[in-house]
């Protein structure tokens, strides 16, 4: 039995859970390729960490059935990086360059040029006409205004990410284990999803969690006691936030907003703040879990110092 949960991830669309407008999106340029016989589109995949965006470009490769190659935006330091990986995809072949706001300028506008002209390029200049092939780019990225305009426009699909309602992401959760022969007591996948804030690969690291606490004491099946034993040990209370998103909440409810002002406090990079701590407190406000929001502000204005009390049983 896989024991790591990752070992079983979905590989076809209809495995998907959630994300409809991006998947209705997906579909149609899946349809749209093979009836004309090329390949899928050019696509930007925007949202926060977690939720299932380099998934999403592994799927469409499966769906394509073409290959797959994969690097990180950080990964590329040299324009040699970048032709080396253009170089080694094949026609209709997708390439998928995650955290694509990474790359530097240089890079960026060689690729818009590579896609433009399909030769290779060193910064603006044409170094070699060597040919590359017709493949599908894919960038994944957080922050899509952190990528340069013209090469923003050669991407002709933009999908965007939301979060994860509790419902499909114990539905997620469910459909998980199952792929991994877990047995799981079903009352803790509803109560793993509305502290996942909104993001799977947060409820997937609880549920793995969750296993790790129960194989610790020689289970096999998942309960609830093992779920409240894997909250206290990960410091996750009973809206999902961990100790960072708690201390960021408390500096908040003490008057602070500017952003470098919390980075500092909370000893992060502002970019962490933004991409990561805010994306789902801040979100939050405005959607559908506002009255837990409301709730998480009142309780910290009132009371920022009990930062840890608000305790795994807690209703959101
Ligand atoms: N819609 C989904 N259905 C099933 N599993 C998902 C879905 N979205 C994300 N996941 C799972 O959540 C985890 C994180 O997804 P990932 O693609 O790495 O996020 P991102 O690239 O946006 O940071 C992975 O284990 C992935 O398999
Ligand atoms: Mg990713």
């Amino acid at each position: 039995m896989p024991i790591e949960i990752n070992d079983a991830r979905p590989s076809s669309l209809a495995h998907l859970v959630g994300q409809k407008a991006v998947v209705a999106q997906v579909a149609t340029a899946i349809d749209a390729a093979f009836e004309d016989g090329g390949r899928f589109d050019h696509g930007l995949l925007v949202g926060g960490p977690g939720l299932g965006k380099s998934q999403l470009a592994s799927v469409i490769a499966c769906e394509m059935a073409t290959e797959f190659h994969e690097v990180l935006g950080q990964s590329i330091t040299s324009i040699g990086d970048l032709n080396a990986l253009l170089l080694e995809a094949k026609d209709k072949d997708i390439i998928h360059i995650d955290e694509a706001h990474q790359l530097d300028r240089r890079s960026q506008t060689a690729l818009y040029l590579a896609l433009d002209k399909q030769c290779l390029f060193a910064g603006k200049r044409l170094v070699q006409p060597i040919p590359i092939a017709n493949f599908t780019l894919l960038l994944s990225t957080t922050d899509e205004f952190c990528l340069l305009q013209p090469l923003r426009d050669r991407m002709k699909l933009t999908l965007r990410f939301e979060f994860y309602s509790d419902e499909e992401l114990a539905l997620l959760l469910r459909h998980r284990c199952r792929a991994l022969g877990w047995d799981v007591a079903p009352e803790v996948l509803p109560l793993i999803a509305v502290r996942s804030r909104g993001t799977p690969r947060l409820g997937l690291r609880l549920l793995q969690a969750c296993r790790r606490v129960g194989r610790s004491q020689g289970d096999h099946a998942i309960t609830v006691p093992h779920f409240e034993r894997a909250c206290i040990l990960e410091q996750i209370d009973g809206l999902g936030l961990g100790p960072v998103e708690r201390k960021y909440l408390s500096i908040l409810a003490e008057g602070s907003t500017r952003l470098n002002v919390i980075a500092s406090i909370l000893g992060l990079p502002t970019r962490t703040v933004s991409d990561v701590t805010e994306q789902y407190t801040v979100a939050d406000r405005q959607s559908q879990r506002k009255a837990e929001a409301r709730f998480v502000r009142t309780h910290y204005t009132r009371s920022p110092s009990c930062c840890g009390d608000l305790g795994f049983q807690g209703t959101p």
